[in-house]
């Protein structure tokens, strides 16, 4: 069970007393703590600190937090065992559908809340369907097999590699582990190559679930900030060389949740920092299909020797998260020492999405056109919208990915953020994406729904954002429905 600090818990907090801007101290303190656990800044199962710890450190009195709990305990949000403290739970109406996972994109019981938490498109309905009857018609060959492959279905590995080829890094199959995910592959790669207390330098902001992967083994993020429009490579050489992490995770392309994509002197930099403090990168690759203006780049580890590239990279973006199947790419010994790890805890990717994903990787340039010009459609639709009804924001055109990183002017992410999941929008505050509370002033916006929905969203976030900034964004009378 992971237990959070007075201190941890006050600094994940923030200006945790403007999360609401009236009522009672105590309900103000329990709104502001269930936001953390509702968009996963502090996850499941996490012990809270000592009523009297927390009360000292926020410079409250203790009835306060005692109040503060006793609401979270009756609303659901945690529950006290004798002798462990009080933990962080979710209402039974939360738990059954989303299964242990706080940061969900379905509302509690499949409801059609407005989900702009996650960047993460709708599948190809037509290519996926004719995908999967390719796969089933092939399936019938694997059946006499035991279809367990811990490295991946032969033909999937040399689909993988060949893509990894054609855009300009030559591979073999015996380089690619076939994971479930790029999620799957990141915690695979993290397992292998770091022991708890171990440094992993990231990028600051970056991908919520690769920082709660970092810290759910026990490692610590050693976290560089970007330089206004791109990489600050004095700032990352400086901490490889200070800190000897034991990797580093960089997302690139279209990097979640920046935009930002490193230019070419920006790689070379990354790259001979890395080389000269023989770190090895996690390069993650889940956007690098996404380019929306030009080509993407050549991939990242082409700047590097074999030994310090770990390419990570899935079918979720360009494709469908639902078929839940990645990879990576490393030097054979590498995948050797991978696929054993992969043993412990899972044996195999699904053989008929496997299957599947060789027919989809085999059309990929046929169908990524089409993708990439409605992402184009919305990308654009969503920042129109941004620009005419939230003119105070700032917002930087990505050329590639899923996402906006705005900049909304003043550190009210996490306010703006309740107060649109009152009106049946989920988003991720900019904290989400940081270590330490940081990004009050961001917020993430994917551009993955339709356009008219997009639209629609940013009336709901106007809104929202006119109540959080005029004061009015909820009154002592609806703190509770808050709960409810
Ligand atoms: C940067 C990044 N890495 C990894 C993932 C997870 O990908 P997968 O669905 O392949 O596990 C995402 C999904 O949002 C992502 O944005």
């Amino acid at each position: 069970m992971q237990s959070f600090g007075g201190r941890q818990l006050a600094r994940a907090l923030g200006p945790w007393s403007r999360i609401e801007d009236s009522g009672p101290a105590y309900a103000r303190l329990a709104a502001a703590i269930r936001m953390l656990i509702l968009d996963g800044r502090v996850p499941l199962d996490a012990r809270l600190p000592g009523e009297r710890e927390l009360a000292g450190v926020l410079g409250v009195s203790r009835t306060t937090v005692t109040a503060a709990y006793d609401l979270l305990r009756s609303t659901g949000y945690a529950a006290s065992r004798q002798g462990s403290g009080t933990r962080t739970t979710l209402p039974a109406t939360h738990t059954s559908s989303l299964a242990g996972s706080f940061w969900s994109p379905f509302g509690p019981d499949g409801s059609d809340i407005l989900d702009l938490a996650h960047a993460a498109p709708e599948a190809p309905e037509r290519t996926l369907h004719e995908a999967y009857e390719v796969a089933l018609s092939q399936l019938p060959r694997y059946l006499p097999t035991c279809g367990y492959d811990l490295f991946g279905l032969p033909a999937l590995r040399a689909a993988i590699a060949h893509r990894f080829t054609v855009r300009g890094l030559p591979t073999i199959p015996e380089q690619i582990l076939v994971t479930s995910g790029a999620q799957h592959a990141f915690s695979l790669a993290l397992s292998v190559f770091t022991d708890p207390g171990d440094r992993v330098l990231i990028e600051h902001p970056t991908y919520p679930n690769a920082i709660d992967a970092i810290r759910r083994l026990n490692a610590r993020t050693v976290p560089v900030a970007f330089a206004g429009n791109g990489w600050d490579t004095d700032a990352f050489a400086a901490a490889l060389r200070q800190t000897g992490p034991r990797l580093a995770y960089l997302v690139p392309d279209f990097h979640n949740p920046t935009g930002l994509t490193a230019t070419a002197v920006e790689r070379d930099a990354l790259a001979s920092s890395l080389a000269e403090n023989r770190t090895v990168a996690v390069v993650d690759e889940t956007l690098s299909e996404l380019a929306l203006e030009g080509d993407a780049p050549a991939p990242f580890a082409t700047c590097l020797p074999d030994q310090l590239a770990v390419t990570v990279g899935s079918v979720s973006k360009p494709f469908w998260g639902g078929l839940r199947i990645g990879w990576i790419r490393a030097d054979t010994t590498t995948v050797r020492r991978l696929a054993s790890a992969r043993a412990t805890s899972d044996i195999s990717s699904a053989m008929l999405e496997q299957l599947a994903t060789v027919e989809l990787l085999t059309r990929m340039d046929d169908v990524l056109p089409s993708r990439r010009e409605e992402l184009r459609n919305r990308r654009d639709a969503l920042m129109s919208a941004i620009d005419t009804q939230l003119p105070g924001w700032s917002v930087r055109r990505p050329r590639g990915g899923l996402v906006l990183w705005c900049d909304l002017g003043s550190p009210v992410s996490s306010r703006l953020v309740a107060a649109a999941e009152r009106h049946g929008l989920r988003l991720a505050a900019g904290p989400r994406f940081g270590v330490d509370g940081a990004f009050e002033r961001r917020l993430r916006l994917p551009y993955t729904l339709p356009v008219q929905t997009l639209e629609h969203a940013v009336d709901v976030l106007a809104q929202a954002y006119a109540a959080v900034t005029d004061g009015t964004a909820i009154s002592t009378a609806n703190i509770h429905d808050l709960f409810a």
